[in-house]
C-alpha cells in the first residue's frame, strides 16, 4: 500500500529497523549521547537558538507555543488559511486568552497588508501563522510577514510548521520566528509520536517574563534543562523515537537539507502540471501560495463523482489518500508529496488514478498525466 495520506508518511527502511532496537535504561551513556546529537542536530539545520523533542504532537506543539508566550487576558492574533489556522482559536479559547481572527477566502492567503492593519488596532503579545494548512494546502507568505512584523518588537512570531518542516524551505532565524514546531510523521517521514521544536532567544525571555504558568508537562523552562543536558531528567524520554528521529536525520543529512527542498518543489511542480493534464484542478490557484508538501486537487468539472466510492477504489489498487478536510471533506482530495515520497512513488500514484478513472467512467486521456508529469521532469 503506498502511503499518501498527509500524514502519517512513509517511514524509511533504516528508520524502522533502527527502532526495533532492544530497550535501553535513559541513563545509557549511548541513549545520552544520542539524544545530543539529535539536539544539537535540530538547531544547526533549522537554525534555532534552542530544540526541543517532546513526546506528542503538532496539536501539543501549538499548545505549548501559547502557553509559554501568553497568558489570560492577553491578545493574539490568528491569522488562518484553513481548520489547522483556526484550531489555535480554540486553544486560545481554551485558556481565556483574548484571541482575533483573520480568514482567508478558500485557497488564499491573507494579505500582509490586512495582518498589519490589524496589528496596530490592539495591544497584540502573539500572532499565530500556519506555514501550511494541511487543510487547505495554502502557504503562508513568512518572509513578507517577517519583514512587516519588524515594526512590533513585542510580538512573538509563532508558525506552525507541522505540515512543512522538512519539506518546505524554512529556517527559524532567517524567517525572524520565535517558536515553530511539527509533529512527527509528516514531512520527516517518521512514526507519530513527537513534538519537535523551535525557539528563538525571545522567545525564551517572554517564557521568562510571563513568570508562574499553570502548566507544567507543557512548560518549555521544564524541559529546557533536559534539552541542555540529556543527562538530566524530567520526564521519561521516548527512546525508541529518539533512535527513530535521529536515523531520520542522518538520512536528511545525507540528501542535504537544501537538496531535500529542491526535490519537494520540483516534484510537486511535476505532480501538479501531470494532474492538470489528467483534468483535475489544485484549491490554491495561484503557484506562489501553493505548498510542495502535498496537493490538494479538486475533481475535474462537469463529472458527478462520489469521493467517498473514489478513494475506495484507489485503495483497492494500492493507493490510500485523503478527502478534504473540516469544510472541504467530500469536495476535495489530498495527496502528500512530504518525505519519503519520490518521483518514482508519484508516478505510480498517477497510474493508480488514470485507472480507478477509467473504472469509474471519468474521462481521462490515456498516458497524459504521466507523460506529463515525466516531461516536467526531464526523464
Ligand atoms: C498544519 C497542522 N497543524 C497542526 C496539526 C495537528 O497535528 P497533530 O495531528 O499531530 O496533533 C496538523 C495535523 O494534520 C496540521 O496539519
Amino acid at each position: 500500500m503506498l502511503l499518501m495520506q498527509p500524514g502519517p508518511t512513509p517511514v524509511a527502511k533504516e528508520v524502522e529497523t533502527i527502532m526495533t532496537k532492544k530497550m535501553v535504561s535513559f541513563r545509557d551513556p549511548a541513549f545520552i549521547s544520542d539524544m545530543k546529537s539529535v539536539i544539537e542536530d535540530l538547531k544547526n539545520i533549522w537554525r534555532s537558538h534552542n530544540a526541543f523533542v517532546i513526546p506528542g504532537t503538532g496539536t501539543l506543539g501549538m499548545e505549548i507555543a501559547i502557553c509559554n508566550t501568553v497568558k489570560r487576558g492577553d491578545r493574539v492574533l490568528v491569522v488562518s488559511h484553513g481548520s489547522f489556522g483556526d484550531r489555535f482559536i480554540d486553544i486560545c479559547n481554551s485558556r481565556d486568552i483574548e484571541v482575533d481572527l483573520l480568514k482567508s477566502k478558500d485557497g488564499t492567503i491573507v494579505p500582509v497588508s490586512e495582518i498589519e492593519a490589524q496589528l496596530k488596532k490592539h495591544n497584540y503579545k502573539a500572532i499565530t501563522v500556519t506555514h501550511v494548512d494541511t487543510s487547505t494546502g495554502v502557504k503562508a507568505p513568512i518572509f513578507e510577514i517577517r519583514d512587516m512584523l519588524k515594526q512590533f518588537e513585542d510580538i512573538i512570531f509563532i508558525l506552525d510548521t507541522v505540515c512543512s518542516a522538512g519539506s518546505e524551505r524554512i529556517y527559524l532565524d532567517e524567517a525572524g520566528v520565535d517558536i515553530m514546531f511539527t509533529g512527527s510523521q509528516k514531512s520527516f517521514g517518521m512514526t507519530p509520536g513527537l513534538s519537535i521544536i523551535w525557539t528563538s532567544e525571545k522567545f525564551l525571555k517572554r517564557r521568562d517574563d510571563l513568570g508562574k504558568i499553570y502548566e507544567f508537562y507543557n512548560d518549555l523552562n521544564n524541559w529546557l534543562p533536559v534539552m541542555e543536558d540529556p543527562a538530566k531528567y524530567f520526564s521519561t524520554p521516548p527512546i525508541t523515537l529518539i533512535w527513530g528521529l535521529k536515523e531520520v536525520i542522518t538520512l536528511m543529512k545525507k540528501e542535504g537539507i537544501e537538496a531535500r527542498y529542491n526535490r519537494h518543489i520540483k516534484n510537486a511542480k511535476a505532480f501538479s502540471e501531470g494532474l492538470i493534464a489528467m483534468g483535475y484542478s489544485m484549491f490554491v490557484e495561484k503557484e506562489e501560495e501553493r505548498t510542495c508538501s502535498l496537493a490538494n486537487i479538486k475533481y475535474p468539472e462537469g463529472v458527478e463523482i462520489d469521493d467517498a466510492l473514489f478513494r475506495e477504489t484507489l485503495y483497492k489498487k494500492g493507493v490510500d489518500i485523503a478527502s478534504g478536510y473540516g469544510p472541504y471533506l467530500g469536495q476535495i482530495i489530498r495527496i502528500s508529496h512530504m518525505g519519503n515520497v519520490d518521483a518514482k512513488i508519484l508516478e505510480i500514484v498517477l497510474d493508480r488514478l488514470e485507472e480507478t478513472m477509467i473504472e469509474l467512467n471519468i474521462p481521462v486521456t490515456p498516458g497524459k498525466g504521466k507523460e506529463t508529469f515525466k516531461a516536467a521532469l526531464n526523464y
